[in-house]
């Protein structure tokens, strides 16, 4: 079942989007439920690799593109920075060097930049992006766009209404890429931002800085400020696509997809997006329930010495003999199918 979206949330029917919400779990119970959704609140697709996943989401990005210039449309894309997607975009220049994919109808939005900062230092988020995308690519210069690290802070604030303005004008973002922070945050927003937050300023927590201080000489260096678009900027896109690899990032990954909508990961917010979608390597996968908990949601074919082994476990965790095992054990396990097979 997928959740009032944010625009929704927004709307004068809120009350109605409810009784919707309501009436499409009620079909859902009495239709055929998948297990795995019923932990997972956002669809999720595992690859064996970063570049397998990387690869899928590239496929996606190139077929957006075409199906837009195909309709004499431009394509308004999200980007994030950071060490996640620098395997997508380098799948990006194979595919506009050795399959002629054009980004001359591509806009570009990038999430975020570091505050303060010379956009052509080598830690900027202007400099990354030449470095990994745009110089290999037939992008129109003027389409890029990315928050001012140079600006006075008192610029700020109408450098931020003018990027969502921008954004605005072209049609919005029709996919938006998206990497995640160890404490799940989105673009810079860190935990505590708002569901509504707008682009803006904003203090970096400390192992945000530390997780980004190998790009610097050390972590004193290390901006502690940076612009952001804001989640509701975010949550406006058409389409977001999140990535994440390694197993630094399966916790937050299995919080932000399992857990409950929280502003204190804001990666959760996300539950609220009626198309979004997490590409994950399997080191990512590894802590969601449906791998560290299988028989919670796989349909398990249970011969006996699985029966066996399932029951031993259960009742070792409980520290209870077999025989003493309730009921409710076995349900609260995810065991309830031994008490009715034979
Ligand atoms: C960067 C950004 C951040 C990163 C996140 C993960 O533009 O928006 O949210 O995606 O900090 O960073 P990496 O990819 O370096 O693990």
């Amino acid at each position: 079942m997928r959740g009032v979206s944010f625009n929704e949330l927004q709307g004068k029917n809120f009350l109605h989007h409810i009784f919707i919400a309501k009436e499409e779990y009620m079909h859902n119970q009495t239709s055929e439920i998948n297990l795995i959704d019923a932990f997972e609140r956002i669809p999720v697709q595992i690859f064996p690799t970063i570049k397998e996943g990387s690869a899928h989401a590239a496929q996606q990005i190139a077929s957006l593109i075409k199906q837009k210039e195909q309709a004499g449309e431009k394509c308004v894309l999200g980007l994030a920075t950071g060490s996640t997607p620098k395997t997508l975009y380098a799948e990006l220049v194979r595919m506009h060097k050795q399959e002629a994919l054009s980004f001359k109808n591509v806009i570009t939005f990038n999430l975020d930049e570091y505050y303060p900062i010379d956009n052509d230092a080598f830690q900027s988020y202007n400099a990354f992006m030449q470095r990994h995308l745009f110089k290999h690519i037939d992008i129109d210069p003027a389409n890029i766009h990315i928050p001012d690290g140079q600006l006075t802070k008192e610029e700020i604030k109408t450098h931020a209404l003018a990027y969502e303005r921008m954004i605005e004008e072209t049609g919005g973002i029709d996919l938006q890429i998206l990497g995640i922070g160890n404490n799940g945050h989105i673009g810079f927003n860190e935990p505590g931002s708002s569901i509504y937050s707008k682009t803006r300023l904003i203090n970096l927590e400390n192992s945000t800085r530390l997780a980004n201080a190998y790009e610097f000489a050390n972590i004193s260096e290390v901006p502690r400020l940076a612009i952001t678009m804001g989640i509701s900027v975010i949550l406006k896109a058409k389409k977001i696509i999140l990535l994440a690899w390694g197993p630094s990032k399966a916790p937050v990954v299995q919080k932000a997809v399992e857990g409950n909508v929280t502003e204190s990961v804001p990666a959760s917010l996300l539950q609220q997006h009626n198309d979004c979608s997490f590409i994950i390597d399997e080191a990512a996968a590894a802590v969601l329930t449906r791998f560290k908990s299988p028989l919670l949601t796989g349909e398990i074919n249970w011969s006996p010495k699985m029966i066996k082994k399932a029951v031993v476990n259960m009742a070792l965790k409980l520290e209870k003999p077999v025989l003493s095992l309730t009921n409710n054990d076995y349900t609260d396990f995810g065991l309830g199918d031994l008490l009715f097979d034979e």
